[in-house]
């Protein structure tokens, strides 16, 4: 008789727990070729349910051959179907209970991340579902790669009413997400041994995308104003400069309009292109959205924005404004990546823009995200006082708070975890080591107000004690 324990409280199905409890037991070889089953009828009782579970059960490993009927005679196991135990190395196992119960816990200060909370779901699947039912046939054809027309030429008059960016729907190209824009860039740009000027800090995974290619990334220090451009190197030959002029990440600067120029002068001079990542200046909390470098050298910058901060990551929607004489190469290169952006998406998020959806999203998350950011300036200052300072608060869905005179360091950043709270210190961010000790940075967009409060009460237990 084969041995299966079935448990109603479970989320499984009956039916997919016999099929799995059987499975198992064939592939491991407890139940061994040519052993005979039970009859669904003798199986159903034994276990107390209807006999349909056992059948449909059977069905599917019928199905996939682990087991075979002979007509008149019953269900035996099928040959070939047991395996032998692998090395255990590298085999997933589940995380013990206790473990996930932690984890579950942790206040994540994560930068990078929206509300996720505050994307209206059903507003977007209502949407959604007009846009399939309106679709034309042809639509669900492959698409040209730069993007549907509908949503470029949304997307142009967006930027012009919010960035000031005056720019045609051909000049955009639809990517997924800004980090396809950037290997886009990389594969347009880039050979071997080519030179790129980078912002240090800067994000983790972009220096990647430019040394895969074979570039080697100069690193050029960033202060509270973003890059030094007064550090650009004179005897360097760079293909790229890439930067986040309006807001730096992670430290937050907003490059004033002398070192903008000083930057399109230096690109000028070296024939090359500057690489303006626009990842959330959307949510400027002390007014509208500061100009685009873009706006004042619109030939010499590529101008990168993403749907992931203004709405949400998983969107994957991006997109590039650039030099209309680059338009076609890039198109090219980005069909021999993935063809286009998911095209139903793209006429989903046209209409989104076209109702106002969009602008009337950021105005309403840009409170709440004000809102948190209070809260985390007002708990941290309260518990740390004097010791802390914070560094580009007026934009974004992060902060950097320096903590003086402390250390965070590897041993206090797993104590913090210990005690529930996680927080991203800029070194990790940081090519040359040393500068910004006690700096962290503090993503508030996607923790509720009573999370600040308490990720902060656990960081002053931790720390101050
Ligand atoms: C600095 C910066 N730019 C851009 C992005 C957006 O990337 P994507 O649009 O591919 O999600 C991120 C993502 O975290 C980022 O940190």
């Amino acid at each position: 008789m084969v041995w299966l324990s079935l448990d109603k409280t479970l989320g499984e199905s009956l039916t997919r727990q016999v099929y799995l409890q059987i499975r198992k037991q064939i592939l491991s070889g407890d139940l061994k070729r040519q052993a005979k089953l039970p009859s669904t009828r003798l199986l159903s009782s034994e276990l107390s349910v209807s006999r349909n579970v056992v059948i449909e059960a059977y069905e599917q490993l019928l199905a996939e051959g682990f087991i075979e009927a002979k007509q008149g005679s019953g269900t035996y196991v099928a040959g070939g179907a047991y395996l032998e135990k692998g090395e255990a190395k590298g085999v997933r196992t589940r995380v013990p209970e206790k473990v996930v119960a932690v984890q579950r816990d942790i206040i994540d200060f994560r930068p990078g991340v929206p509300g996720l909370d505050l994307f209206n779901s059903n507003k977007w699947a209502r949407l959604a579902q007009r846009v399939y039912q309106d679709a034309s046939v042809s639509s669900f054809d492959y698409q040209a790669p730069e993007g549907i027309a509908k949503l470029r030429e949304e997307l142009a008059a967006y930027l012009q009413r919010s960035r000031g960016i005056n720019c045609h729907g051909d000049q955009i190209i639809i990517t997924t997400g800004a980090t396809q824009a950037f290997v886009l860039l990389a594969k347009l740009f880039l050979a071997d041994g080519d030179e790129i000027i980078m912002e240090d800090p800067t994000s983790l995974h972009f220096p990647a995308i430019f040394a895969g290619r074979g570039a080697f990334p100069h690193f050029l220090p960033v202060d509270d104003e973003g890059l030094v451009t007064e550090l650009l190197p004179a005897d360097k030959k760079p293909k790229l400069i890439f930067v986040t002029p309006s807001h730096q990440f992670p430290l937050g600067g907003i490059l004033p309009v002398q070192r903008r120029i000083q930057l399109i002068c230096y690109a000028r001079e070296k024939g090359c292109f500057i690489v303006e990542d626009d990842y959330d200046s959307e949510f400027r909390f002390t007014g509208p959205p500061l100009s685009s470098l873009h706006e004042l050298d619109p030939e010499h910058v590529f101008y990168v924005g993403t749907f992931s901060k203004a709405l949400i990551p998983a969107l994957r929607m991006g997109y590039m404004v650039l030099p209309e004489a680059f338009v076609e190469k890039c198109r090219e290169i980005k069909r021999f990546q993935d063809i286009h952006t998911p095209a139903l998406e793209q006429l989903i998020l046209a209409k989104y823009i076209e109702e106002g959806m969009l602008e009337r999203q950021i105005r309403r998350v840009k409170k709440i995200y004000r809102q948190r950011r209070d809260v985390l300036i007002q708990s941290l200052s309260d518990a740390f006082t004097d010791q802390v300072a914070f560094y580009g608060i007026t934009t974004g869905l992060h902060l950097v708070a320096e903590f003086k005179g402390i250390s965070l360091n590897d041993i206090l950043l797993e104590r913090l975890k210990e005690a529930g709270v996680q927080i991203y210190p800029v070194e990790s961010y940081s090519f040359k080591k040393g500068l910004h000790q006690g700096k962290a940075v503090m993503g508030f967009a996607n923790l509720s107000l009573e999370k600040i409060t308490e990720g902060v009460r656990r960081m002053q237990t931790t720390i101050v004690g």
